[in-house]
């Protein structure tokens, strides 16, 4: 375990070569998707899945699909942070079903938010919504990051990829998905180089301000 949080943000760099061999335990695993399913999203309405894939010849098969990155074959396993077709309105139902069952709170006081919800989706176009389900993959994605980074597994987070054919090949537009970012994770190699590298940053002092 690191001593701070700084160190363990400063250990976590994106990894660009996993040692193939090492895996990572199940009850790692298991932590990392609880992360995911605690993860905050807008209105706590998670539009999100996680697919996780450990095949070898699945994460050999995506190398092509993605950008020739070698790290989706190496890394133990590779997630592929998704949202959601579509967002409608007995998704949203959905969940004020789960918030009237699990706090046990009579519909009638949740409806009014219900309503405003159901509402105001409704006025945005699928281009919006697909827009509002996007940034809430991203704030998973951060979550995992640093979640990794405490239990010291390394990862590489993924843009450089083919989103469409990734839903084809991986089956997620039948499962009702979209992929929105990938991440790689494992183990880093002996011989990344780029483990060693300093941290490229703008520096508090320039991206921090202080009112006024
Ligand atoms: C959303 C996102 C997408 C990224 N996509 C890739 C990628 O496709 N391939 C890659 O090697 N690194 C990728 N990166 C890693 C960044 O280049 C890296 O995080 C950045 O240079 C800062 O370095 P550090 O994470 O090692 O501190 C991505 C990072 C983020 C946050």
């Amino acid at each position: 375990m690191k001593d701070t949080v700084i160190d363990t943000l400063s250990w976590r760099y994106a990894t660009k070569k996993f040692d193939p061999e090492r895996r990572i335990p199940d009850e790692k695993l298991d932590i990392i998707k609880e992360a995911f399913n605690l993860t905050a999203t807008s209105y706590g309405l998670q539009p999100l899945r996680m697919m996780v894939i450990e095949k070898k010849s699945v994460k050999e098969a995506l190398v092509p699909l993605t950008m020739e990155q070698r790290q989706v074959a190496d890394a133990s396993h590779v997630l592929v942070l998704c949202v959601e077709n579509t967002l409608d309105s007995s998704f949203i139902k959905n969940y004020f079903n789960r918030v009237e069952t699990t706090r046990n709170t009579p519909r009638a006081i949740l409806k009014p938010f219900e309503k405003f919800l159901v509402d105001s989706f409704s006025e945005k176009n699928p281009e919006e919504i697909q827009q509002w389900m996007e940034k809430q993959a991203y704030i998973a994605l951060g979550n995992l990051l640093t979640v990794c980074a405490l239990e010291e597994i390394d990862t590489c987070p993924i843009e450089g990829f083919e989103p469409e054919q990734y839903d084809e090949y991986l089956n997620l537009r039948e499962k009702g998905l979209r992929s929105v970012v990938v991440i790689a994770m494992g183990y880093r190699a002996e011989d990344d180089f780029f483990s060693e590298m300093k941290k490229v940053r703008r520096g508090v002092e320039n991206v921090v301000l202080t009112y006024p």
